[in-house]
This record gives C-alpha cells, structure tokens and sequence, in this order.
C-alpha cells in the first residue's frame, strides 16, 4: 500500500504514547493519506511532530479543526472520545477508537484485524480497538479457538509503564534513577505505590464492591465479545500485574480447549496463525521476552507445554509490544481494512450517539 491519499486522517492524542506510535506505524506502512492532522489538548497546541520524514504542527480541538477529516485515530483518553466521537461521526468521519469508552456498546464493532475483521462491515461510525492486554492474547487464542474451541482461560497478566501513557513512563525512570543514585525516591504520583522495584497487583482501579480491577473486567468482557461467546460459553478469569518494565507485555495463560490439543499440534496451528511468532526453544533459553516484543508488530508465543493437572489444558507465554499490535499497530490495520473494503464512510442515519451497551 505504497500510494498516498485520498483521506484526510486526524490523529487525536498524537503526542501520547499510543498517538506518537500511530503517526510512526502510519507512516512505515504507507497508509494512504492525502493528509495526517494531529490534535492534542491546548497544553501541546503547536508542538511539532515528526511524521514520515517532516514534521506536522499540532492543534486543539474544535469544531472547524475537525471539518472534512475522513478518518480519525483517537487515543486522547475515554472523557474526550465520549465527547468527540460522536461529534467527529457526525461531520462525515469514521472513528478508530483506542479508548475503553466505546469497546462493549453494542453497535460498535470490537476489532483484532487477524481475529474478527468481518464485524468491521457493520460499523456505524465508531470504531473500538480492545484493551492491548486482549489484544495480544486473542491473536494468538483465536486461531486456538477456531480450530478446537476454547471453553475456559486462566490469564495473569504482567504490564509495562507505558500502558498507562508517557507520566507513568516518568514516573518509573525518576524513582529508578533516584534509587540507584542514592537520592530521595519522588514519591508515587500515577500508581498507588512506587512501581520501581516493585510489582503491584493493580492495574487500574477497583470500583466499589468489586474485587476485580476495572482492567480485569476489560480484559474478560473484551475477550468474550470479539470471540463472540457468553458467559457460559467462555469462562475467563484475569490477574492484571503492574511490572517495572517499560515496553512489552507479557502474559501467563492457561487454556482449556473443547477437544484435545497437543503442544505440538498448538505450535504447528501459531506457526501458520497472522501476527503470531512462535519462540519455543525452552531448552536453549529461547522464549519470549518483553525486550524481543517491543517495537515488533507480531505477538511472540512460547512456552507451549501441557498442564499436568488437566489433560485438555495447556500453558503458555504471550508477548506483545502493548504500543504497537496492543493500540497502534492495530488501530492502522483497521483503518486499512476499512479503505480495503470501502468502508471509510459514516452510514447514513448513523450520526446520533450510537446505543447504550
Ligand atoms: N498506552 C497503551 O499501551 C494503551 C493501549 C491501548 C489503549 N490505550 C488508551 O489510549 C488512550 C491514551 O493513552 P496514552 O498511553 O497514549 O496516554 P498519554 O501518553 O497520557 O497521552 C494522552 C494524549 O491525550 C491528549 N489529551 C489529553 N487530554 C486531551 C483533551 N482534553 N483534548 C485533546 N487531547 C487530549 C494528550 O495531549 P497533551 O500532550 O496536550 O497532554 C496526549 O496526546 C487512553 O485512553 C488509554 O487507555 C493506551
């Protein structure tokens, strides 16, 4: 995909840690746009920013700035894709959302572009591109599920920083540097406890009465919906760990499957699965690493070996750059598979708010 236009595409949130990703992967694949407008809040309004070789000029948002775009690739936080998705759908854009606000409305398509990108077709203007903790594991789950079933998962999660945006990343190398050069350790300010040499068993927040982290109900509500199974269809239950690393998730899964699967036959089913690279030299030290995944687009799968305690389940390791395929990467397949299919364009009557979930 090597010629430019004919959209005008706006990146909003472009100088975050998923915006500034998606101006780079737009570029590296070539997607075709006449034009790329960045927006961010006021307090980055005219802050310059690299894109393809030159540099773009960002602005805030408003009513005219966002007259005529085609496209938008939004990661400016759920508040401001609440506000603006619509507002953006309304004058004739598609919107590919990053945020969480819109994932599980029920007439917003949840997309991995290597698992479910047929319910891109009924699109209604909006969008949604799943948290990256489901991304990564459904690209490489989903082949699994299609070729056996998958009745039941046990996920633990281990996240980078930089899942929470560019402060956390700061926040991460200010304790670390202070800690090893013997100086007062900044006090936590993005995370509810220091996250240098530490690993905290929170990711997000928990709401009232629930003993689950928003994060770990994103993750199982999210993974049910794109493989388009219930509750009882598909049991999952999620730990999401907060680990001192600044790019590159990994995950620790156990999968149950309907009918039998081998380590073997598991890896053959990877090896020929999109976006999936099977690393699974155990033996020689070769398996997933977080340092290996970062600003890789493909999942990297390992570890594969039988449970002993359930003879229809396996374990394996899951790494994923969370900035790339977990938001970025993702959000610009969409947007290719929308141009591919002729679905850059806002079906008619389709401008109101979509449905509640
Ligand atoms: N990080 C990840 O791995 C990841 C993965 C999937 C999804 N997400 C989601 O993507 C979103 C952004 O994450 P991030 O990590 O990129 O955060 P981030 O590094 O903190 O960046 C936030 C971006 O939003 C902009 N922004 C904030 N308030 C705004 C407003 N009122 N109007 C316009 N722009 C505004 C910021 O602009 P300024 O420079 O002006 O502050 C900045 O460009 C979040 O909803 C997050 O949940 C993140």
């Amino acid at each position: 995909m090597s010629e430019r236009g004919p959209y005008r595409v706006g990146v909003v949130g472009a100088t975050g840690a998923v915006g500034t990703t998606i101006l780079e992967v737009l570029a590296e694949r070539g997607f075709p746009a006449a034009e790329v407008v960045p927006f961010s809040s006021e307090r980055s309004a005219g802050a310059k920013l690299p894109y393809d070789g030159g540099e773009l000029e960002c602005r805030p948002l408003s009513a005219e700035a966002i007259a005529g775009l085609d496209l938008v690739l939004s990661s400016a936080g759920g508040k401001v894709s609440a506000e603006w998705a619509p507002r953006f759908v309304e004058s004739g854009a598609v919107v590919v959302d990053n945020t969480s606000y819109w994932r599980m409305h029920d007439d917003v398509p949840l997309i991995v572009a290597e698992v479910n990108p047929d319910a891109l077709d009924s699109h209604r203007g909006i969008v949604a591109n799943p948290n990256c903790s489901a991304m990564q594991m459904l690209v490489a789950l989903g082949p699994l599920h299609r070729a056996v079933g998958i009745e039941r998962i046990v996920v633990s999660t281990y996240q980078p920083v930089s899942g929470t945006g560019r402060r956390a990343m700061q926040e991460l190398e200010a304790q670390t540097h202070a800690i090893l050069h013997g100086s007062e350790v900044p006090p936590a300010a993005v995370y509810p406890h220091r996250i240098a040499f530490n690993v905290l068993p929170q990711v997000e927040t928990f709401k009232a009465g629930d003993d689950y982290t928003t994060e770990e109900r994103k993750m199982m509500a999210e993974t049910r919906k794109i493989l388009g199974a219930t509750e009882d269809e598909l049991k999952i239950s999620a730990t999401c760990v907060r680990v001192p690393v600044l790019k590159g998730e990994s995950e620790s899964v156990n999968v149950q499957t309907r009918e039998a699967l081998s380590p073997e036959e598991c890896r053959r089913i990877l090896a020929g699965a999109p976006g999936v690279m099977v690393v699974d030299a155990p033996g020689d030290g070769v398996y997933p690493l977080a340092t290996e995944a970062a600003g890789r687009d493909q999942v990297l799968v390992g570890r594969i070996r039988r449970d002993p305690s359930h003879e229809r389940c396996l374990n394996m390791w899951i790494v994923g750059d969370n900035l790339r395929k977990g938001a970025a990467t993702n959000a610009v397949q969409v947007a290719e598979l929308l141009h591919e299919r002729g679905l850059v364009r806002v079906p008619e009557g389709a401008a109101a708010t979509p449905a509640s979930n």
